[in-house]
């Protein structure tokens, strides 16, 4: 499954922003990071960053690492650094297996990244493992739909992941007109 969706975003890298034009609300993502109010100096994990649609987003001298397991993604979100002028880092690796230690990161942001991935409750997890206690997680994605092609196979259990962390959120938002969520969740 993972190599089939690896070639699938390979195929559609060229096009993929123009793509997600069409399905992402307006504002969606801009109100995601209000929401998480990132400060400086604070250590940042993007997973599944793709093409690196979120990186004017950043406060420059935020310490953003972009992860994603798909070079022809990561190589567009490399162009993309030069225009912010935050430190910005590249790493290619699998979301479910990620090369961090426990409690490390501050802030881990997921847009429509969990709904691409199989695996996406171990994926969730991993970040979980790797942001500190009392540090956010957040995400933005379908959680109720199965939009193809962008919304992936699983965003169905996206929304049943959120709900067994109920507890945690400190934030939610559900977006009806596009079946969209933006979540924070707080590390306990
Ligand atoms: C729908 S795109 C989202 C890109 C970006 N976050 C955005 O908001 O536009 C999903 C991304 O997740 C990546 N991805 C899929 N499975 C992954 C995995 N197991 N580990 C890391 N990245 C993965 C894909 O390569 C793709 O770049």
């Amino acid at each position: 499954m993972q190599t089939t969706i690896n070639a699938w975003y390979t195929l559609i890298a060229p096009f993929y922003e123009q793509l997600m034009r069409i399905e992402e609300p307006p504002e969606a993502r801009k109100q995601l990071f209000t929401h998480l109010n990132i400060q400086s100096g604070e250590r940042v994990l993007e997973i599944g960053s793709g093409t690196g649609k979120n990186v004017d987003y950043y406060p420059s001298s935020t310490r953003v690492t972009f992860l994603d397991i798909n070079h022809s993604m990561l190589r567009r979100a490399k162009r993309k650094q030069k225009r912010n002028s935050g430190s910005y880092t590249l790493v290619r690796a699998d979301a479910t297996r990620l090369p961090f230690a426990d409690n490390s990161l501050d802030v881990v942001v997921m847009t429509y990244a969990l709904s691409a991935i199989p695996e996406n409750e171990r994926a969730l997890q991993e970040a979980e493992r790797v942001t500190r206690p009392g540090g956010h997680i957040g995400i933005l994605d379908f959680v109720r739909a199965f939009p193809f092609p962008m919304g992936g196979m699983s965003s169905l259990n996206l929304f049943n992941l959120l709900r067994e962390r109920e507890g945690n959120l400190v934030c939610g938002e559900y977006l009806p007109k596009k079946r969209q969520g933006i979540y924070i969740l707080q590390v306990p």
